[in-house]
Parts: structure tokens; C-alpha cells; sequence
């Protein structure tokens, strides 16, 4: 048998070739149908190899130890003998409208799409199951690997990676995102030359190192593949040129000490990997971003607002207590604020990070006793409430350590490491999750909280079941988010990991938004949003304006800069307001107005990043609404260029033939103009550089932005 199966979405085509093993002839643009695919010349592309490099020279979307391959391969598993060569053909093939078993995995909602092929052993009783699901709407496909272990003896996986494409044309560069603690997300861009260029995470949260989203650009064309995992663990993307084959492209589960185990009769899945192309880096973004944003993010908020957040971490650290936390609530309330959240500090004895961490009950010393009376005010005042927890981590000063350090992750002999003075319980047993979910909901249901940050600020040390630890660390944190997000569907959930060192879609499924990094520094911020855009929507990420000068980097910039800047995402504050002056609230609270009547775009709306004046002079983040009937734009000049005589905005996704009518929010630099969408495009809007006299004098000068908004008011 041989088949050509054809997996289309509305502007894309996968083209598989099918026999007993599977050839990739094509991945793109959509394309007709054809009454045979041989002018591709795949075979004629073989019959030129000598047999044993067949294999080499047939792009395909799975490979296996023992094939021929002498690349990286997606699929190396071990059966009871002892054999990695295990001979797996095609067995069948099917559509079908059933989703697979994902064994607590996270995946993608909303397709009843798939495609399925079957593979078999043929040396031992495991079949594998490769599956496409296909989401339409934009474009995209999954894909992963089930392995079912149908014999008599355990089998080991070793690697499965989720998704592998083999690209035969052109020249490719990836677009990846790296990081580090504060200084997330940056755009990094690499030219594949032969040989291996690979990376990912290995202390067992996604990290802030490598994020597993990534870009390949053809250069040749500028055509792109995105790429990303619904997973929060170990994560690992390869990407293989050599002379004979073009690229390999992997992402998958990293294979860092993976060794799985699996017993006869069970399974094993592969997190889901997600895929789209499209003809640019923005198009293919965009689909990216829409799909996250439908199929990801947390169902419950895939069309929520979501609220103005006050945060007491940078503003007050551990010094909290009733009365400022009282006065704070009074004023964020005055100035629009819609949820106030009592960051770290509020549990057990914690009056620094030495301590207290598992103890989540509140901390009588600071709060007299009166910590319910606390939560009750702010919620009188009207306002959400929300409370920070760090659930799977213990610090070995605390009271439940002392009861309970058998729930801790450690290894009999071996002092365990502590990072920020905090160990890691072991999630994977279940009177560890029970205890979690019982003790978080009782928070919930006691103070009657509304948001929740769920932190995590370390990775994990002490490996002991090291082949499966990883992964069922993972799938163990997704049973205990799953049934808290079950059990309290509207509790706003925030995900944080020292910032963003668990910014992924794997999150996602359970948490509507994501603090993106500690850093509040604008300057650093628009670095940080730029690359998190490329693979996820405003509405995935929060962030907050600070105190001048920056707590991080010492720089100073006006509030209109330090919200413009957080406006384009989840906005929230994390600064003491007492300390703030009148007139310094006042404008708070009119840009908060400005926020609450805009958000729907700025959190929904389809954002672009595009650059001007040279050299990355200036940035600006345009939302547009669906519709295209309104727009917000953050411009943001970073250098103070003067005499710059066409000094123009020029604006991409407004509708040509619409007029709009466009105003500047912080100055009359625009004033009720009209023009059409053609013209903003084309020719652009005069509008100067935004630096101000007092921006350069008091403000340093580092960056400053103008907000524009765009309304329609007719069409040509
Ligand atoms: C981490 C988070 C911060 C804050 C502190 C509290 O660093 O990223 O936002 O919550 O913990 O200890």
C-alpha cells in the first residue's frame, strides 16, 4: 500500500506519503490538489542514493534508532531485551474525532480533528501512536507520540520527541527566545550552518534560559514555521543540517536523563507540540498568538478582561500589616484599581525569605490576629483579592517542614540544596498534592480570595527517580492545577516563576496571564514584550508600573512612561501609593480610566511590533480590534534624536479605506485628525520625537512614549 494523505487547514497543506514508513513531501502554503505528486521527484531523489542513504535523503516527520538515520532521531526506546532497534512500520492510518489518551497532559481544546498513524514493532508488542490535530481557524497543527507498551516486559523510553519536520530548501535562520533571571525573553536569532544546534531546559520548569517557542525563517522566501510545546518541564528543540538532507527541526520533551518506564499494559505521551507556518514572521506570529489565545489559555478567560492588579511586592516587600495594607486598599480603590493582592509575607512566621514557606496559614504576629478582617475590608472597599503562594516549595525553617519532611524532594545521605533558602516538596506523591489542593482551597474558601499568583522560584536538585522524576514532576503540578482550577473555575490565576522562568503554553492551559519578568524597568520591558509577541498574545503576560527610580536598574521615568510601557499587556501597579503625591494619583487613576475604556483591544486586539526611525530608534506596539474599527498604539522613542524633519508614526493593520479619527493621549501632538487607514500606512502621521524638557532633565532620558488611539469614523 502507499498513499498520499493530504492534512489541510484553511491556507496550509501537510502532504504525507504512506507506505510502511512515512515521507513529509511537503509543509506550506496550501496547494491544490494534484493527480500525482511524482513531478516533487522523491523517488527520483532516492533512486539516486545508494540505499543506505535513502533514509538520510527522505525528509519525514518521525525517525527512529536502528533505521538507517544518521541524524538525530525522534524515537529511541528500549524494549525488555534490551533493544533499540525495534523495527516500527506503519500499521494504519485513520481519521478520527476522538482525542487521545495524554495521560494528565495539557492539551490544545477546541478541534475534533486528528490523524492518526499507527506504528508497529516488529520485534516486540509496542505500537506507537502519531498524531495530527488540526485547528483550522488558524492554521495550526499538533502533533505528538503515544507509546503503548502492549507486551509482557517494561520498555524504557529514552527520547520521543513531540514533532519533527524535515525541510529540504533554503537557508534557515531560527528565532528563538533567551533569557535570563530579569532579562527574559530576548530575541535571538541564529543561522544554521551543518552539524547540531540545540537547546533547552534541565532543572525541570521550562526556564527562563530557552523558552520552548521558536521561529524558522526561510530566508529564501521569508516564509516561517512556529513552533511551540504545551509543556512546562524539561524541554528540548534540535535542529540538524547536513549536506545530504536539509534541516531537521525537533521539540519535544527533553531526553536530559529520561528514561522512562513503561509497565505492560500502560502508556506513555508526549506533550503536545504546536505548529503553524505562514508567508512572514508577522503573519506567522499572528497565528500563533490567535491560537493561543483560542485553543491555550485557560477557557474561562478566553474573552475576560482581565482586572487592574495592585501588588504589594516591590512597594512593601515583607513589611506588611493591617493598617498600610488598609490605607493602601482605600486609595488603590479611589484610583481604579480592581484587585489588590497581598504578595509574599502574609503566611506563617515569614519576615524574609528564610523562612515559613509550606505554613500557609496567616501570619499573626504581623497581622494581630486580624488577617480575615483585612482580606474582608478590601473586599468591602470593592475590590478582588488576591494572595501569593508558592505550593511546591517548603523552606526547612518552617513548621510543616518539621511535621512533614518526608514530603520534601530529598536523597537519604545528600544535604539538599537550597536555592533562596527553599527546598522542593516531591509532587509526585499523592499525599503531597492532596495536602496542596486541601490547604490551597481552604485559603480560598477562608478568605474568600479572587486571584491567586502561584510562584515557583527554583528548579529541582535532587533527582531521585531520575529516568521519570522530570515528567511526572510535571504531570503531577498539572493534576494539582487541574482540580484547583476545576473547583474554582473564576479565581484569577497568575503564573510566575521568579518572573518568567515558566512562561509557556502548558501554563497557560490553567493560568489565564503570567507575571513575564521581576524586571519593571520599562527600557528592559519592551525587550521582554517585543519577544514574548512573536509567540504569545498581550493577554498571556502582566505587567505592573514601579517606583522611580527603578529597584532594579536605578532609572527614572515619568508614571506616563511607566504605563504606557505595562498598558500594552495586563496592567497592575507595584508601588507604595502612600508614597505618592496627590496630583501623582490623580494621573494614575486618568490613565487607569484610559486603560478600563481601551483594554478590550490593548489585552485582545491583534498586536504588531513595528520599528522606525533607524536602528531601532523608536517601537511601537499597535493593538487592533478584530474589526479593525479601533487601534491603540504605544509608541516608545528610545534615543532623543532631534531635527528629525519626517519624524512620522506610520501605522500597519488599520483598514485602508476606513477614516479614522486619531488622537495622542499624553500630549495635542494629534488632535481629532482624520484620516484614512492608507494614508497612516503610506505615508505615516507627524508627530516629532516625544521627549520632553523634563523628560530629559528629571527623567535621564532613557526612553519616552506617546500613546495613539485610533477610532473609526467612516469609510472611503
Ligand atoms: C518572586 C516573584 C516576585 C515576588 C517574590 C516574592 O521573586 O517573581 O514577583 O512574588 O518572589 O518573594
Amino acid at each position: 500500500m502507499e498513499e498520499i494523505v493530504k492534512i489541510n487547514t484553511k491556507n496550509t497543506t501537510l502532504l504525507l506519503k504512506i507506505n510502511d514508513k512515512v515521507d513529509l513531501i511537503y509543509y506550506g502554503e496550501k496547494i491544490y490538489d494534484e493527480k500525482d505528486y511524482s513531478f516533487l521527484g522523491q523517488d527520483i531523489a532516492l533512486r539516486k542514493c545508494s540505499s543506505a542513504d535513502d533514509i538520510d535523503a527522505t525528509p519525514s516527520i518521525i525517525s527512529f534508532v536502528g533505521d538507517g538515520n544518521n541524524r538525530e532521531t525522534s524515537v529511541h526506546i528500549v524494549d525488555g531485551f534490551g533493544n533499540a532497534s525495534l523495527g516500527f512500520k506503519v500499521n494504519r492510518y485513520y481519521f478520527t474525532n476522538e482525542h487521545l489518551k495524554m495521560n494528565g497532559l495539557p492539551t490544545a481544546y477546541g478541534n475534533e480533528k486528528f490523524f492518526v498513524i499507527e506504528f508497529k514493532s516488529s520485534i516486540s508488542k509496542i505500537t506507537l501512536k502519531k498524531y495530527f490535530g488540526f485547528f483550522d481557524d488558524c492554521d495550526v497543527l499538533t502533533t505528538g507520540i503515544i507509546v503503548e507498551n502492549e507486551g509482557d516486559a517494561n520498555i524504557f523510553v529514552r527520547r520521543l520527541m513531540s514533532m519533527q519536520l524535515d525541510l529540504i530548501q533554503g537557508e534557515y535562520e531560527i528565532i528563538s527566545l533567551s533569557g535570563s533571571w530579569c532579562n527574559e525573553t530576548n530575541i535571538n536569532r541564529t543561522e544554521l550552518s551543518k552539524g547540531v544546534y540545540s537547546f533547552g531546559s534541565y532543572l525541570g520548569l521550562s526556564s527562563n534560559v530557552h523558552n520552548p517557542f521558536f521561529m524558522i525563517k526561510n530566508k529564501s522566501d521569508n516564509s516561517c514555521i512556529a513552533s511551540n510545546l504545551i509543556y512546562s518541564g524539561n524541554h528540548k528543540e534540535i535542529f540538524e543540517k547536513t549536506e545530504l538532507s536539509g534541516i531537521r527541526v525537533m521539540s519535544g520533551i527533553n531526553d536530559y536523563l529520561l528514561n522512562y518506564e513503561v509497565l505492560p499494559n500502560c502508556s506513555f505521551a508526549s506533550p503536545e507540540s504546536v505548529f503553524v507556518c505562514g508567508n512572514s514572521e508577522e503573519e506567522t506570529s499572528e497565528k500563533m498568538r490567535d491560537f493561543v489565545l483560542k485553543h491555550i489559555i485557560n477557557p474561562n478567560f478566553t474573552n475576560k478582561e482581565r482586572p487592574i492588579i495592585f501588588n504589594s511586592w516591590e512597594g512593601l516587600g515583607f513589611d506588611i500589616n493591617n493598617k498600610s495594607i488598609a490605607n493602601l486598599a482605600t486609595v488603590a480603590k479611589e484610583i481604579g484599581i480592581e484587585v489588590f493582592v497581598i504578595d509574599d509575607g502574609w503566611f506563617g512566621g515569614r519576615n524574609d525569605d528564610t523562612s515559613s514557606l509550606g505554613d500557609w496559614y496567616e501570619n499573626e504576629e504581623k497581622f494581630n490576629g486580624k488577617f480575615c478582617e483585612t482580606a474582608k475590608l478590601i473586599k468591602e472597599n470593592g475590590l478582588k483579592f488576591g494572595l501569593w503562594f508558592e505550593p511546591e516549595m517548603v523552606s526547612i525553617n518552617s513548621e510543616f517542614y518539621q511535621n512533614h519532611s518526608d514530603y520534601a524532594m530529598t536523597i537519604d545521605g545528600l544535604t539538599p540544596i537550597e536555592i533562596r533558602n527553599q527546598i522542593v516538596l516531591d509532587i509526585t506523591k499523592e499525599e503531597v498534592q492532596n495536602h496542596l489542593i486541601e490547604s490551597l482551597s481552604k485559603n480560598i474558601e477562608k478568605y474568600g480570595i479572587d486571584y491567586i499568583k502561584w510562584d515557583c522560584n527554583r528548579g529541582l536538585t535532587e533527582i531521585r527517580k531520575s529516568g521519570s522524576y522530570f515528567y511526572d514532576y510535571t504531570v503531577s503540578l498539572y493534576k494539582i492545577l487541574d482540580t484547583i482550577t476545576k473547583k474554582y473555575p473564576n479565581i484569577i490565576m497568575e503564573g510566575c516563576a521568579s518572573g518568567g522562568n515558566r512562561f509557556d503554553l502548558g501554563t497557560l492551559c490553567y493560568f489565564s496571564q503570567i507575571w513575564a519578568s521581576d524586571n519593571t524597568d520599562p527600557l528592559v520591558r519592551v525587550d521582554t514584550q517585543r519577544g514574548l509577541f512573536l509567540g504569545y498574545p498581550q493577554v498571556s503576560a502582566t505587567s505592573h508600573v514601579a517606583v522611580s527610580p527603578n529597584p532594579h536598574t536605578m532609572r527614572k521615568y515619568k508614571i506616563s512612561d511607566r504605563f504606557a510601557i505595562s498598558a500594552v499587556t495586563n496592567l497592575g501597579y507595584e508601588l507604595n501609593l502612600n508614597n505618592l503625591s496627590k496630583s501623582e494619583l490623580e494621573e494614575i487613576k486618568t490613565y487607569n480610566e484610559f486603560y478600563k475604556r481601551y483594554r478590550k483591544v490593548l489585552q485582545f486586539g491583534n498586536i504588531t511590533t513595528s520599528y522606525e526611525n533607524h536602528n531601532d530608534k523608536r517601537i511601537i506596539f499597535t493593538s487592533v480590534s478584530k474589526e479593525k474599527d479601533l487601534a491603540v498604539s504605544v509608541a516608545v522613542d528610545l534615543r532623543c534624536v532631534f531635527a528629525r524633519i519626517y519624524d512620522r508614526v506610520y501605522i500597519n493593520g488599520l483598514q485602508d479605506n476606513y477614516v479614522y479619527k486619531v488622537n495622542s493621549v499624553f500630549s495635542d501632538k494629534v488632535n481629532n485628525l482624520e484620516v484614512t487607514g492608507k494614508s497612516i500606512r503610506k505615508c505615516g502621521i507627524y508627530v516629532g520625537n516625544f521627549f520632553t524638557v523634563d523628560s530629559a532633565t528629571e527623567y535621564n532620558d532613557f526612553l519616552a512614549t506617546e500613546i495613539f488611539v485610533f477610532t473609526k469614523i467612516g469609510e472611503v
